[in-house]
């Protein structure tokens, strides 16, 4: 078929667009005999019934077993020259107590960055000490707080949190593990890498102040030197980035073992995945094989010890284990010249995953509760906020019949998707998902209109209580205010059965229109 002009030139028409592309979805995803995609064992149909949509599910079993792959290849790798690897799971990725406790029985600890994740990894039951604490701006409070928990390690980011933290660990009389965090200039992103001598950002300190930083560490008696970080980027493809960075990093590293040891070394996170067919990340195994023999060479070139490695990866564990369930509500053939792109939107959008309005992120789409044999089109799948922007999949092929009522899974939303969500026109941020074995179930329940409306102090209280149902419904006020169940507030201190109602949020959102 003739590319249409309309795509992207690396998109071309599939034979077949109810294919589930290789290396984009989570390892469980299968089109049943009836066509629906199944994940965990349970079907797009099913899921929808449930939990209602937009929905957010995660391969319970995927996301463990990436997890359990990275560190068994990591380890492997690093065993072969001689030392030991820390990973750690980047939680911004994606939060919550489950997962945190999915990454520790997977053997990681877990790098939060701010008060509110480490507070997560606390209620998860993470032990304090497998927790590394990151922030470029962490405030006293937050130091505070981490020091008096005993987080693991602190990255220490800016020369004013030297003192700060030997401030706060003094105060709780302990001696804390810090790491510094050096910008090695080298920075990348997906295919490319970029390095100056004086790169222009936020994060870590300038690399030729830290042997005089690392100096100042070693003054303090509240702090345990443990050695240096960098973090070049996400999303990245290739090795060469990494091996830049570890090289560059490993001769500080020989300088600064002159004045007492450097025993680990933090290489950061980034390793990318697969978000089009297009895409070709490098095994996470290569990956592993390829940095060990660089810190190997490294370090023999310079006589140095193999120090400890450390790595902080988070969407390469939880991005292709996640998937997003949308469903069709309008579809509008856009002629375009010659060319027709069909316009999807679906009952989510920017408010669900902002990647695509922020970086411009590229995601594929298929439709999810049956197949059809209609020639594809060039779809793009929009959201229903008031923004043209608003793009879930700039450009996919689905079959094009299309249609209202229709299920999309979009593959590779796992990370950074619910961690950026919003409430973006007031649209409740949906409801996660657990599947494994046949079974769902809700890790992190959906908004209701209620958590929306909690916050706003001017909601009249009396009105909105003597309005509520018990069934969830919205109701009018006598006064003509309009207002909320009380289920939904039980709901927002946590209680359990607020989310599971099917099609709860969806309901309450078709009733307030
Ligand atoms: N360590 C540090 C210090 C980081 O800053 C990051 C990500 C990571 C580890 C984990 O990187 P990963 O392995 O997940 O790539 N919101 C953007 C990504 C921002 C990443 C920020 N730092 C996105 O959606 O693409």
């Amino acid at each position: 078929m003739a590319h249409n002009p309309l795509a992207p030139e690396w998109l071309s028409s599939p034979a077949d667009a109810n294919t589930l592309t290789d290396g984009l979805w989570p390892s469980s995803a299968r089109r049943t005999d009836d066509g629906a995609i199944t994940i965990g064992g349970v079907s797009a149909g099913d899921l929808a019934a449930q939990f209602g949509t937009p929905l957010y599910v995660i391969d319970e079993t995927d996301a463990r077993t990436r997890a359990a792959q990275l560190r068994a290849a990591f380890d492997a790798e690093f065993a072969r020259i001689g030392t030991t690897v820390r990973v750690y799971y980047a939680a911004k990725a994606f939060l919550s107590t489950e997962v945190a406790r999915w990454m520790v029985e997977a053997g990681l600890n877990i790098d939060v960055c701010s008060g509110g994740e480490l507070a997560v990894a606390l209620a998860a039951g993470v032990a304090p000490g497998r927790i590394g604490f990151h922030g470029n701006n962490k405030s006293r409070a937050e130091i505070n707080d981490a020091t008096r928990v005993g987080v693991g390690t602190i990255i220490i980011d800016s020369p004013v949190e030297i003192e700060r933290v030997a401030e706060a660990a003094g105060r709780h009389g302990m001696v804390q593990n810090v790491r510094l965090r050096v910008n090695s200039g080298v920075h990348a992103h997906t295919h490319e890498f970029l390095a100056t001598s004086h790169e222009d950002q936020k994060f870590g300190v300038v690399f030729e102040d830290a042997p005089a930083l690392v100096a100042a560490i070693r003054a303090q008696p509240s702090l345990n030197f443990l050695g240096l970080h960098c973090h070049i980027g996400s999303q990245i493809f290739g090795v060469d980035g990494f091996a830049e960075s570890a090289s560059r990093l490993l001769s500080l590293q020989a300088d600064l073992l002159a004045g007492g040891p450097v025993p680990e070394l933090n290489l950061g996170g980034g390793f990318g995945i697969a978000y089009t067919s297009v895409d070709d990340p490098s095994p996470v195994a290569d990956l592993a094989a390829a940095l060990a023999d660089i810190v190997a060479a490294e370090c023999a070139r310079r006589g140095i010890p193999v120090p400890v490695i450390a790595i902080e990866p988070g969407r390469v564990i939880i991005g292709p284990a996640g998937v997003t369930l949308y469903e069709v509500g309008t579809t509008k053939p856009v002629r375009i010249g010659e060319n027709t792109r069909l316009y999807v939107s679906v009952d989510g959008g920017m408010s669900d995953n902002a990647r695509p309005a922020l970086y411009g992120a590229e995601y594929s789409v298929r439709i999810a509760d049956r197949v059809s044999e209609a020639a594809p089109a060039l779809v793009r799948v929009a959201g229903k906020h008031c923004e043209s922007g608003d793009i879930v999949v700039d450009a996919d092929y689905l079959p094009g019949d299309v249609a209202p009522g229709d299920l999309l899974m979009v593959p590779a939303t796992g990370a950074y998707c619910w961690s950026l969500a919003s409430n973006y026109n007031y649209v409740g941020r949906p409801a996660v998902v657990a599947v494994a074995d046949g079974e769902a179930r809700v890790i992190v329940r959906g908004e209701t209109i209620d958590d929306l409306l909690a916050r706003d102090a001017g909601v009249p209280r009396s009105a909105h209580e003597v309005s509520t149902s018990s069934t969830g419904e919205v109701s009018t006020s006598s006064t003509g205010e309009v207002s909320t169940s009380s289920t939904g507030e039980a709901g927002s201190t946590g209680e359990a059965g607020s989310t599971g109602a099917a099609g709860s949020t969806n309901d309450m959102k078709e009733t307030t229109r």
